[in-house]
């Protein structure tokens, strides 16, 4: 059974059972408490805990997905026989529609009747002193022939939340092969940021069983690189390598670049960049790794061409997208090679002296050591990522200081992100993004002309729709902008296609865009739009757009609407009760 089947068949037997089949959210999630997107249920969160409808928005309490998933979290893992940062994540979920039994069930005749596969044992939530021993799924596995329950604590069978926060609840997991496939969380609670737990009022279906691994189960294979989602890289990357004995640490570099290609590939294709911040760097340092084990291997020169090819073939049929965004991919990873070799020749002279200075004067000779801020040095100046500061003096018998490096990386991040707040002017986008993804000034620039349009889309909305059209929410990232507004239904085709008119007819005018400072008051009796919820200082800027569009607000903004470039509304959905999201893009100008 290949892969594409198992989609298929999952899918299938979800959507006759009552489940609206959802496609997977973006890699870079919407909820701002995460980096990246590494379940399925992210996406549902609002509604899980009533902020959303789903039966609006999908026409049902069930849902199903495959999500396409990247986790951190087992970075220094992969290389095993089981570990990946990308993955996909099959799920079924209901919101207040189904509980443990019919969960269960389905579970249970997905992968026995289904896929004919054999459940070895299963695992239930033991109860602490906080949430009961969970009593009924024993019950039911058992009452279904599944007599081998074990029971385990919070740290297995309790899942949640992403984040901060978020809805919760004990899970009951089955394991095929000794590997456990598939996790069931039974949502009841919302984790609150001091960890404690309240009762949700609707309890919660959310399930997640990785591809890999089941294809793995179903495929009678030992181990995930030997399915049809790894092996065709693994090939190819034994033939670009004729010279080379795939010893043990040789298949750990051949796992390692399998996995890290895929996970570089869907980052870029949803808009990640290679920085030194936030998902940027996740995304440069699976590109750093790749490039040297890529060296390491002696792959030649135009290696990922050929592996890319595989990647888009082996998902083609799931994501046919991913071929559009070749040259964007490929782009990326010839230029941060370039960047890294520049990097890596220079670095290492540098970290040489480091290494030189941790023997000369340590002070523990048993244990010599690179300091945290000297790894960071390397880090900041030269964009050595941890783990190769690390293997590098591994080489040498040199341990680096870690935990100090990951204190100055954080300190760094947040003096980052006060910087970019700042350039935004205090209020405007900052207040309202929270989190700006504007790393280098061509970002900047991107933000700047998605900024403005945005403005242009608030006042084409408030035309179009009725002046109860509010702002609720903006973020911008260089490669859309978000917009939420108050507005009571779903917009029709035709709104949504005015909407879209009016905004490129006011860029077609090429109208100047104006800053002028005035007392808030003054701003608000001239009719400019105000609408964050943060206090306003006295003097306030107002920037127009022509006759057309007024709003307190920081900037920045282009200084005529025709610099927007044209402007496309890609989704209208919708975001919690009573309130519509908007994510539209403008054309790159090149
Ligand atoms: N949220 C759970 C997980 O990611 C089940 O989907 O494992």
């Amino acid at each position: 059974m290949t892969s594409q089947q198992i989609r298929q068949k999952f899918l299938e037997f979800f959507e006759k059972r009552g489940h609206a089949i959802v496609p997977s959210s973006s890699l870079l999630p919407d909820d701002k408490s995460v980096l990246l997107t590494t379940a399925g249920m992210q996406q549902f969160k609002p509604h899980f805990i009533g902020q959303a409808d789903p039966v609006h928005d999908f026409g049902s309490r069930n849902t199903a997905s495959i999500q396409k998933c990247f986790r951190t979290s087992d970075i220094d893992e992969v290389g095993d026989e089981s570990h990946l940062t990308f993955f996909e994540m099959l799920g079924n979920f209901s919101f207040g529609g189904y509980f443990k039994k019919e969960a269960i069930e389905y579970a249970r005749e997905f992968i026995v009747k289904e896929l004919g596969l054999k459940i070895d044992y299963v695992s239930v939530f033991e109860g602490d002193s906080e949430v009961p021993a969970d009593i009924e799924s024993e019950r039911i596995w058992k009452s279904l022939g599944v007599h081998d329950v074990r029971k385990f604590g919070r740290e297995d069978n309790f899942w949640g939340p992403t984040g901060n926060e978020g809805p919760c609840g004990p899970t009951t997991e089955i394991y095929i092969n000794g590997v456990e496939v598939w996790n069931l969380v039974f949502n009841e609670y919302y984790c609150l940021p001091d960890k404690s737990l309240k009762k949700l009022e609707r309890p919660g279906v959310d399930t997640g069983m990785g591809l890999e691994r089941l294809a793995a189960a179903a495929q009678g294979m030992p181990t995930i690189f030997e399915t049809d989602l790894f092996a065709p890289i693994k090939d190819a990357l034994k033939v670009l390598s004729p010279g080379k004995d795939l010893g043990e640490r040789e298949i750990r570099h051949v796992r390692i670049i399998a996995d890290h290609i895929k996970g570089a590939i869907f980052l870029i294709s949803d808009g990640v960049v290679p920085s030194n911040v936030e998902a940027g760097y996740v995304l440069r340092r699976v590109l750093r790794k790749l490039i040297r084990y890529a060296k390491l291997l002696e792959l030649p020169g135009d290696w990922f061409t050929v592996i890319f090819t595989e990647v888009a073939e082996i998902y083609g049929a799931a994501y046919p997208k991913l071929e559009n965004y070749r040259n964007e991919i490929l782009t990326a990873i010839k230029n941060e090679e370039e960047k890294f070799a520049k990097a890596l020749e220079k670095g290492t002279k540098e970290f040489e002296k480091l290494a030189e200075k941790a023997k000369a004067a340590p002070r523990d000779p048993e244990h010599l050591e690179i300091s945290g801020a000297d790894a960071f040095a390397l880090f900041e100046t030269y964009g050595f990522p941890l783990e190769l500061t690390g293997e590098m003096a591994a080489e040498k018998g040199i341990a680096v200081d870690e935990e100090s490096f990951r204190r100055e990386f954080k300190k760094h991040q947040e003096i980052s992100r006060a910087g970019t707040e700042k350039k935004f002017g205090g209020h405007g986008l900052s207040v309202e993004a929270g989190e700006l993804r504007a790393a280098t000034p061509e970002e900047l620039l991107k933000v700047t002309r998605l900024h403005t349009a945005t403005h242009l889309l608030h006042q084409a909305l408030r035309e179009i729709l009725g002046s109860h059209v509010k702002q609720m929410g903006s973020d911008i990232t260089p490669e859309r902008l978000r917009f939420d507004f108050a507005h009571p239904q779903k917009m029709t085709d035709e709104e949504k296609k005015r909407v879209e008119d009016l905004v490129n007819e006011k860029i077609k005018e090429d109208l100047p865009v104006l800053m002028e400072e005035m007392n808030f008051e003054e701003a608000i009796k001239q009719g400019a739009l105000a609408f964050f919820k943060e206090k306003y200082p006295e003097r306030v800027k107002v920037y127009s757009a022509g006759n057309f569009s007024k709003e307190v607000c920081g900037g920045p903004h282009v200084s005529r609407t025709g610099e927007i470039g044209k402007f496309r509304i890609a989704k209208e959905e919708s975001s919690s009760a009573g309130v519509r999201r908007i994510k539209a893009m403008v054309e790159t100008i090149v």
